[in-house]
């Protein structure tokens, strides 16, 4: 077992560092009050090679491993979640689905687009009535000549606004279940692909776009089918795969976040004559955050190891995003907590590091689906 990062980690890791620290940091407590994604970010980060990272050099990605892209999630992540989510779903649910499941064609033609951020990708699989339980959704595809003609609804479709491009699941017959379900590439400027915000004001990541798609009689060609007909449910999950792998390292970011903050407010902040940092209870909550912290780290980094051997990793995933976001949930509760009132203000950024983790033990998958899939490789199913 080797705990060291290989130069080429630790000089993706330094890069991201910088780059989140200097140019992402900067806007992030001005985009998290107007809700608005700062957008020139993703051309900088297409220029630095991080929005394909993963991708393979030959359609215009980076080639790095996964380790690599758990490192550049985590440190983007600790600075800022918005930006972290929308990496994770252009470059894991869009871009590496593609890499996996398209033709050579396909591959081709989107990949190098969305490796540049000359297109933005989206991912649409939540419904209104088909959220956890994805394989239920209601979204229709029909065949017509050389075309599918899609109809239904998706919600909360991150990076949904600037999207050009959409992976859409729907099925083709809903009495196959999961079956039924297919993939499809679709650009956004597709007649019949309609889009807006979703309505009410979130808790956190305010800088994130979040859609509402109507698909009314949205025609696509043939080509637009993404892996066989009847294997999107397999897509859909796959792509999650990845997906949970950038959601727990984002997590481990924002614990460190938490955790540089306690530390640096409570060595500096003093009551009853004597640093925070010197009540044994306050040092418990440290050290408590610390433990966790490494943990999570440790579960993400073994997820991320295991990909990059091909390893089956849907368990060790979702054990990462699992212990991950909810150690992460701990960390930002007591880091507001440790501010005091500062840490209710957004005068210190403790406050959105709490609203937006919230998120991240929902989306991709809430912490009681994740449990659902670890038990399942524990238990079996029974059917
Ligand atoms: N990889 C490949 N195939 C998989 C798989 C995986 N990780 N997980 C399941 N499958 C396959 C199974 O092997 C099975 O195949 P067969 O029919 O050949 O046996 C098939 O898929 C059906 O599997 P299940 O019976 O396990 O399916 P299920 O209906 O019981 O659901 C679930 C399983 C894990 C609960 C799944 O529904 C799930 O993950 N739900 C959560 C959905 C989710 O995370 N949504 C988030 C959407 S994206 C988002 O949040 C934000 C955004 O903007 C992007």
């Amino acid at each position: 077992m080797d705990f060291e990062l290989t130069p080429e980690q630790q000089q993706i890791q330094l890069q991201a560092r910088q780059f989140a620290e200097q140019e992402v940091a900067p806007l992030s407590r001005e985009a998290d009050e107007k809700g608005i994604f700062p957008l020139p970010l993703i051309k900088r980060m297409g220029e630095l090679g991080f929005l394909a990272g993963p991708v393979r050099q030959e359609y215009g990605g980076a080639g790095m491993d996964y380790v690599s892209y758990a490192l550049l999630c985590e440190e983007l992540g600790r600075v800022d979640s918005s930006v972290r989510g929308f990496l994770t779903v252009h470059a894991s649910l869009v871009s590496l689905c593609i890499q996996d499941w398209g033709t050579e064609e396909q591959k081709h033609y989107y990949l190098p687009r969305l490796a540049t951020g000359e297109w933005i990708g989206c991912y649409a699989l939540t419904e209104p009535n088909a959220g956890s339980d994805a394989a239920s959704l209601e979204t229709t595809a029909r065949e017509e000549g050389e075309e599918y003609v899609l109809n239904g609804e998706k919600i909360w479709i991150t990076n949904g606004t600037s999207a050009h491009l959409a992976i859409v699941f729907a099925s083709m017959d809903r009495s196959l279940r999961h079956k039924g379900i297919c993939a499809f590439l679709v650009a956004t400027d597709t007649p019949g692909f309609l889009r807006e915000p979703m309505p009410g004001k979130e808790l956190g990541h305010s800088a994130s776009e979040h859609v509402h798609i109507t698909l009314k009689e949205c025609r696509v060609p043939k080509s637009a089918l993404l892996g066989a007909a009847g294997d999107g449910f397999k897509v859909a999950m796959s792509a999650l795969d990845r997906g949970r792998l950038g959601v727990a390292a984002g997590a481990v970011g924002i614990a460190q976040a938490c955790l540089d903050a306690c530390v640096a407010y409570t060595k500096q902040r003093r009551q009853f004559n004597q640093r925070l940092a010197d009540f044994q209870m306050v040092q418990a909550e440290l050290a408590n955050m610390a433990a966790d912290l490494e943990a999570s780290r440790l579960l993400v980094y073994r997820a991320a190891w295991a990909k990059d051997r091909g390893l089956p990793t849907t368990q060790a995933t979702s054990i990462a995003k699992l212990f991950a976001t909810e150690a992460a949930m701990k960390a930002a509760s007591q880091a507001v907590l440790l501010h005091g009132n500062r840490g209710y203000s957004n005068e210190y950024p403790v406050e959105r590091y709490y609203r937006d983790i919230k998120g991240l033990q929902i989306y991709e998958g809430t912490s009681h689906i994740q449990r659902i899939i670890i038990a399942r490789e524990l238990v079996g199913r029974d059917r």
